[in-house]
């Protein structure tokens, strides 16, 4: 499947192109990055390929958004150089959008750019995180701030990876999924049947080229690529409220609340009603609508007290660029809150 200038791989196939590469490349190093959790991963995955270098260093990170930092950066840049590699060296990123979004960064950085190849192992960096050529790390308290477009030499996507995924962290990736299919159309509503026990290879899939497809129009986000942040908006806000009161959720997650909101906003109470069937709006607190406010107003987009939101005319037709005013938004909200309150 075509991104922009690369291709993602599929299970055995994917293996199969990652082992020819491997063997084509003929890497100076390999160094495989991993997270805590995500190191469990590395027997499965290298015995899936004959050609990789039997000596390939392990990098290993703690897991979790801390990691996305300059500090680890630093010290990745450091452990590359102490272990000789050159311009030639290989960097599989073997983890969830984390590792793949660090890896990325360190490969596209170090000695002006090194080979990388993505194998993701959360159904969000199957779908999201490793599609699209965006690297970055989080700087100051906000995240994202620092990066670089670069594209990998290859994506490697197996399901099998997913079932170790904690439950949660399955429901964040499939709340990207859901917010695909609403972008384009296809696999609704049947897309919120999935569950995490099912063999979804093929969703995966159309997931992926969903965003692909977006990606090839606008890599560097100068419009369309915007709609891609579908219940983005509001997700934000509220994934940084979760994260203040020490009840911290995964992005996806918070996504599935933005696109509750986004769909009320958009008037598609009947798209609403269908994603309430599966993942109900989550009560808002009243007291803390001002802090949600403020939070979506933060984001430098935003102007003259509006806040701007990729809506839909209608399933599969999305438009961005929508100001929305705090008397809208509130009382969508509180209309949300209203129906699972009564
Ligand atoms: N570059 C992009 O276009 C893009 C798009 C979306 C998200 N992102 C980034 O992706 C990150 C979120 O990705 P994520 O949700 O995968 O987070 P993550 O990488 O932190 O993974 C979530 C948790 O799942 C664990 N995990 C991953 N794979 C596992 C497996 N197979 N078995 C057991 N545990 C596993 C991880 O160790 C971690 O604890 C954020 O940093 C976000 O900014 C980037």
């Amino acid at each position: 499947m075509r991104t922009t200038e690369i291709t993602s791989y599929f299970g055995a196939e994917g293996f199969r192109v990652l082992d020819e590469f491997l063997f084509k490349k003929k890497a100076s190093k390999t160094f495989i990055l991993v997270d805590e959790n995500t190191a469990s991963c590395i027997g499965t995955f290298s015995n899936q390929l004959a050609h990789l270098d039997s000596d390939f260093d392990i990098l290993e990170v703690p897991s979790g958004e801390e990691s996305k930092s300059i500090e680890v950066v630093v010290q990745l840049w450091a452990s590359l150089l102490e272990y000789g590699a050159d311009r030639q060296a290989l960097l599989i990123n073997l983890g969830g959008g984390m590792i793949c979004d660090l890896g990325a960064f360190v490969a596209s950085t170090y000695k002006r750019g090194i080979s990388y190849v993505q194998v993701p192992t959360s159904l969000l960096a199957m779908v999201d995180a490793s599609i699209g050529g965006k690297t970055g790390i989080n700087f100051q308290g906000l995240k994202n701030q620092i990066g670089t477009f670069s594209e990998p030499d290859a994506i490697v996507i197996a399901p099998m990876f997913l079932t170790s995924l904690s439950k949660k962290e399955w429901i964040s990736g499939h709340g990207e999924m859901i917010k695909h299919s609403l972008l384009n159309g296809s696999d609704w509503p049947a897309i919120l049947q999935l569950e995490a026990s099912m063999n979804i290879e093929e969703e995966i899939r159309r997931s992926v080229q969903i965003k692909s497809d977006v990606v090839s129009l606008d890599f560097k986000e100068s419009g369309f690529r915007k709609v891609l942040n579908l219940g983005h908006t509001f997700g934000h806000a509220w994934e940084s409220l979760m994260l203040e009161k020490g009840t911290p959720i995964p992005h996806g997650m918070a996504v599935i609340q933005g696109l509750h909101l986004a769909l009320a906003l958009s008037q598609q109470d009947e798209l609403q009603k269908e994603l309430s069937g599966k993942y109900p709006w989550e009560f808002v607190n009243e007291d803390d609508l001002t802090q949600l406010w403020t939070n979506q107003l933060a984001d430098k987009k935003n102007q003259n007290q509006s806040v701007q939101f990729v809506l839909l005319d209608r399933l599969g037709q999305p438009t961005i660029d929508n100001p929305v005013d705090i008397k809208r938004w509130m009382d969508c909200m509180l209309l949300l809150n209203q129906k699972v309150h009564g």
